[in-house]
């Protein structure tokens, strides 16, 4: 039995970073709705507990709460920010806004700490802090004691270390937060008492004996995109239950240039049931008129689920769906707090009505860099493992608007130069593409005027992919992919290249 963090989400914008931080010190965690009821945390049976932080003040009505009976249970708590405030006030403390600016405190704050407390054991006296808080502690509960301040703030920390219970205004998960990696390390593992026994090996193990269990001796179908995501689901999979799992590869015509001869090519020849479905007609057909980016995703993920449906009937009697869902997927699809950003392929685009047994999503609570670990652990080259992410809904959703077949293929010319010139400069990036908007401009071509679309180049260095920065590219290759889109591709007079991070942008135009 793995040790497990339970992290309880008030729907703060760092919640999915504390998840991450926490895995990266080899201690299993999950995110849950801040309402979850008493007797379900009983049996998640968490080490330790984290409050996230939230955008609510505690004291107005409606704020999110939890069951006070969380602190009778002797597990250690660690609030951050609104987490914080919320355990202050509901173990008999006072939080109040800020009177004045000077109380309120947002960025790099420099704070000192009490190295008593076991939050900050072994750690400088002094370092820098992120804060992002409107409301502080007045009064502080009793049985709590000050652990930090900074020079607005006299309760950037609160411990009660009898208990076990730990309180910081600012944010520790965030990088701004000098020493905030080694704060959750003295949690987990100064507090806690875990022992870092999360690791891809055993996650692989139990992950196959749980797919053995749960799909005994059904048929299992993959959807395979050539994607990490779906290509490690498939070797999951494939070892663990062989040849009663087949991989349809549907080819959307929403692929990049040559891509789907490519994930034949990769997949055909491995030890699984390959069918690949050319089903390009029926998408665009269906597409057709429509320009909201969520309708296209949600059509997109319908008509994915409809023809495996179909396949499905044709091999008979296949029981499971399964899905390469990654947890960002789950996050950002929208769950307890968090805003709906996107409804992610996988996730929002599925219909109600499914036409198997059950879905499996074996990477379900898995982040990115832990699905290339894991595709690691089964044995997948590294070309496959390290693939730059695509989308599910593919180029339909780097098409702004309406989707054409022309579109399409003035995009995927556009694209393959823009990724040729890329590797030819040896640049690398995260994620990089091309995407056509719905923009049309005047340009001269030779003596004549033009009035046709403008290309926008996205690149972008990302660790999670939840924020990204824009790639510093060299004006030389910028010149040299431009020069030569609008050269090559009909129907393209004007290339742009998009210098917006993550937030305020998504990686993706749709
Ligand atoms: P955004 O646009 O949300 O993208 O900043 C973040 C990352 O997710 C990829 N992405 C998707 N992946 N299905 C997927 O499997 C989808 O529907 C989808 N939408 C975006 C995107 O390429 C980027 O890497």
């Amino acid at each position: 039995m793995k040790q497990k963090i339970l992290i309880l989400d008030f729907g703060g914008q760092y919640n999915q970073l504390i998840a991450r931080r926490v895995r990266e010190q080899r201690v299993y965690c999950e995110l849950h709705p801040h309402d979850m009821p008493l007797d379900e945390i009983r049996r998640f049976d968490p080490i330790g507990i984290v409050f996230t932080g939230g955008p609510g003040s505690v004291y107005l009505p409606g704020a999110p709460k939890v069951d006070p009976g969380l602190f009778e249970l002797g597990v250690p708590i660690l609030g951050i920010c609104y987490g914080c405030q919320l355990m202050a006030q509901l173990l008999g403390g006072r939080v109040t806004a800020a009177q004045d600016d000077s109380a309120r405190e947002y960025g790099k704050t420099p704070t000192a700490f009490d190295p008593a407390c076991a939050l900050f054991r072994g750690l400088p006296e002094e370092s820098v802090t992120w804060m992002s808080h409107g409301d502080y502690m007045a009064e502080v509960p009793p049985g709590f004691r000050l652990a930090a301040h900074s020079a607005a703030c006299p309760t950037a920390a609160i411990c009660d270390e009898a208990r076990r219970f730990y309180g910081v205004q600012f944010h520790p998960e965030v990088e701004h937060t000098e020493r905030g990696r080694d704060m959750l390390r003295n949690f987990l593992y100064g507090v806690c008492g875990a022992v870092g026994d999360w690791t891809m090996a055993d996650y692989k193990a139990q992950a196959i004996g749980a797919i053995r269990a749960k799909v005994g001796g059904g048929k299992a179908l993959l959807a395979l995109s050539g994607g990490v995501d779906s290509s490690v689901a498939a070797a999951l999979l494939s070892e663990a239950i062989g040849d009663q799992l087949t991989c349809v590869f549907v080819d959307h015509g929403l692929m990049r240039k040559n891509e789907g001869d490519e994930v034949e090519a990769a997949f055909a020849h491995r030890e699984l049931n390959f069918v690949r479905v050319d089903a390009g007609e029926r998408f665009l057909s269906r597409l057709r008129g429509v320009e909201e980016p969520e309708r296209k995703r949600k059509i997109i993920g319908e008509e994915f689920v409809r023809v495996f449906e179909e396949v499905a009937h044709e091999i008979g009697a296949v029981d499971y769906l399964v899905q390469g869902t990654i947890y960002p997927d789950v996050i950002e699809s929208g769950q307890g707090e968090a805003a709906v950003i996107k409804s992610h392929h996988n996730v929002g685009g599925l219909p109600d009505t499914v036409d198997f047994r059950a879905i499996l999503e074996p990477l379900r609570l898995l982040f990115k860099d832990e699905v290339r670990q894991l595709g690691r652990e089964l044995g997948l080259p590294a070309a496959l493992i390290e693939r730059q992410p695509f989308p599910g809904p593919g180029l339909a959703i780097r098409v702004i608007g309406e989707v054409t077949r022309e579109k399409l293929d003035m995009l995927r010319e556009a694209d393959a130069i823009f990724r040729e010139e890329m590797a030819r400069a040896g640049c690398a990036a995260d994620q990089y593409f091309a995407a056509l908007t719905n923009m049309r401009s005047v340009g001269v071509m030779g003596d004549g005027r033009s009035y046709d679309y403008a290309v926008a180049l996205r690149s972008v260095q990302t660790r999670d992919f939840m924020t990204a920065n824009f790639s510093r590219l060299p004006w030389e290759l910028l010149d040299r992919v431009s020069v030569r889109i609008v050269n090559e591709v009909r129907g393209v007079n004007r290339v742009l290249y998009d210098v917006t991070s993550k937030p305020p942008a998504t990686v993706e135009y749709e």
